[in-house]
């Protein structure tokens, strides 16, 4: 059995090995004030990601009711980022895509009314969920997803407010731009792929001819969002990004300099089915309702990106193992519920 948390804020982070996660636990550190428990199958993320962020691991799966109810025990905020995140697998495989992301977050929802929590941070997507609509992007467009990533994030959106409404569990989805940053060697997102295929020596690929448009908001500027989301009683839907449009050639351009003297180089394929041509988020209502304000330029992020990767040694290639031997289905599994304390 779990122990209450006592006397501090208690939060449990789904998708707690996570890239996200891993910044989000080490601003929770340094802010002090906080007891987390970080829950993740290791799918993806691995309990090493976060040894040493003064978090409680818990290994279990969000599509798993029973290994929720431990782990939510003596929690009252929950922060959601577990999720499969991968667009191009989402359309390979729709239905696994939507059982973690729009079932495991029905899952979350459930477990946190039968135990009573009463505060949800859900990590949601703007580009994917809105598809292809005209810059900058905002709350009030309507979405039209256009990959089944971008739906399934649609769906846990949509869940998150019926609870709200039905069940008075306060939900927050903050619809995340193009994060990036430190801690993100697991990730095919394009700054983690292109200092990987960088520091191996390879070119980068680009899809498309480059002048396509996105919003990359720094990963510690982001985590500042979501402790003021935890530490508000807001809820609905807010997007969270730098607010800066910046095309795929500026990024190689920046990282470019930073990178010198290991040469940038460059290589242009076609442009992928599912993707949102360009991208840019409008954070006025992230300024307005959470304070937020990103602090870091592009170019002090990619530098302090490129400098974590280039001192973790971080691998020049993705796993190679299929995407179902690492998420697989729950269905004659054990749950895993073996907890390590990391501190
Ligand atoms: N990184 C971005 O640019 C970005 C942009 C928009 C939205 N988001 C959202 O933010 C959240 C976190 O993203 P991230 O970049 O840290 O991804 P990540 O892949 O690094 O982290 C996700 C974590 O969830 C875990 N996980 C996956 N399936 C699980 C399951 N069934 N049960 C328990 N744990 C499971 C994985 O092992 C991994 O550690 C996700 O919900 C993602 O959709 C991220």
């Amino acid at each position: 059995m779990h122990k209450a948390f006592a006397g501090r804020k208690s939060v449990l982070v789904t998708g707690g090995c996570g890239f996200i996660a891993a910044n989000l636990l080490r601003r929770l550190q340094d802010l002090g004030g906080y007891r987390v428990r970080a829950f993740d199958n290791e799918s993806l993320g691995r309990r090493e990601h976060i040894a040493g962020l003064g978090a409680e691991f818990v290994k279990g799966d969000i599509r798993d009711a029973k290994a929720l109810d431990a782990a939510l025990e003596g929690v009252d905020t929950v922060v959601h980022l577990a999720a499969h995140t991968r667009v191009l697998e989402s359309i390979d495989e729709p239905q696994h895509n939507f059982e973690i992301n729009a079932g495991g977050t029905l899952q979350v929802l459930e477990a946190m009314r039968r135990a009573g929590v009463r505060r949800l941070i859900n990590a949601s997507t703007g580009g994917a969920i809105l598809g292809e609509a005209e810059p900058p992007i905002h709350e009030g467009m309507l979405p039209r997803p256009i990959s089944p990533y971008g739906a399934s994030k649609l769906a846990a959106e949509a869940y998150c407010s019926a609870y709200c409404g039905s069940f008075g569990i306060r939900t927050l989805s903050l619809r995340f731009a193009n994060v990036y940053g430190e801690r993100s060697s697991h990730k095919g997102s394009a700054v983690a792929a292109f200092i990987k295929r960088v520091l191996a020596g390879q070119p980068v690929t680009i899809f498309g001819d480059g002048s396509q448009v996105r919003d990359f908001v720094f990963a510690a500027d982001l985590c500042d969002g979501i402790v003021a989301g935890i530490n508000s009683d807001v809820t609905g839907v807010i997007q969270l990004g730098s607010g800066v449009p910046v095309s795929i050639n500026q990024l190689l351009d920046e990282l470019a300099r930073v990178a010198a003297p290991t040469p940038v180089r460059r290589t242009c394929v076609a442009f992928r089915e599912g993707e949102v041509r360009s991208t840019y988020c409008d954070i006025s209502r992230a300024r307005a309702e959470l304070g937020f304000e990103p602090r870091t330029s592009l170019a002090e992020g990619l530098a302090r990106t490129w400098r974590w990767f280039a001192a973790h040694d971080a691998p020049a290639v993705e796993r190679p193992e299929p995407l179902r031997s690492r998420n697989p289905p729950l269905a004659g599994a054990d749950a895993d519920f073996s907890r390590l304390a990391i501190g």
